[in-house]
């Protein structure tokens, strides 16, 4: 399968600079004007865009629900470390300041070409702590482990990881209310509310949406893809 890389960037330095990483490894960018335009039918290895853009967040999520093998690289013009760490929890491969991000793709492009470094490193399976719960609703937790706390809801006979820390002010979201019917999970502090399908977030105060983790259940243990 051919690779595609994208970039979505308006900055005409940053433009400049991705140009001769372009050059210099060989590849060519697809450049788009907005996220709105990806191309149809493209599966893209790579997509590179502004922080800044609108409605970034939300569409990490979506872009690493739709593609998880996708890497995504998101320069930063003003420095803002909820945005950063928001693009980090949303699932975004590499946050880095707009001056350091054309030299970190171009070596995280070369040893991909080279065949010494995948670009999504590979997943780890771990096993969750499970909660008493026959039915819908939260079933396990992830305390510890290399990212931040996770916790499983149970939906029928599917499962869905989220991370456990509200984007707001940092509580538990296994420990708010869950509707089953439609998958969202209020916050108990402050009352946000999380799709645990998507991540989506839909009622702040949070900004911003939360990252998913695919689930595997296997006889009675239940592991997170972390
Ligand atoms: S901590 Fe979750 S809404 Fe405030």
């Amino acid at each position: 399968m051919s690779n595609s890389f994208i970039r979505i960037i308006q900055n005409p330095i940053l433009l400049r600079h991705l140009d001769r990483v372009a050059f210099k490894t060989s590849i060519d960018f697809i450049t788009v004007e907005s996220p709105l335009v990806l191309p149809e039918g493209v599966n893209p290895t790579m997509i590179i865009f502004e922080i800044e853009m609108e409605n970034a967040i939300e569409l990490i999520s979506k872009w690493k629900a739709k593609w998880p093998k996708c890497f995504l690289a998101a320069a930063v013009t003003n420095p803002d470390k909820e945005l950063w760490m928001a693009a980090n929890a949303a699932g975004c491969d590499l946050v880095s300041n707009r001056g350091s991000l054309p030299i970190l793709l171009r070596k995280k492009i070369e040893a991909y070409l080279a065949g010494v470094e995948k670009l999504i490193p590979e997943t780890m399976r771990l096993m969750a702590k499970p909660v008493v719960n026959p039915g819908d609703g939260l079933i396990a937790r992830l305390p510890d482990n290399p990212e931040d706390p996770i916790c499983v809801f149970r939906i029928g006979n599917e499962y869905f990881g989220i991370r456990d820390v509200c984007p707001h002010a940092g509580f538990s979201l296994a420990d708010g209310d869950f509707d089953a019917s439609t998958g969202i999970v209020t916050c108990p502090e402050h009352g946000s509310r999380f799709n645990v399908h998507s991540g989506e977030r839909v009622r702040g105060p949070a900004d911003y949406s939360i990252k998913t983790y695919p689930v595997t259940i296997e006889g009675n243990d239940i592991y997170v893809h972390v």
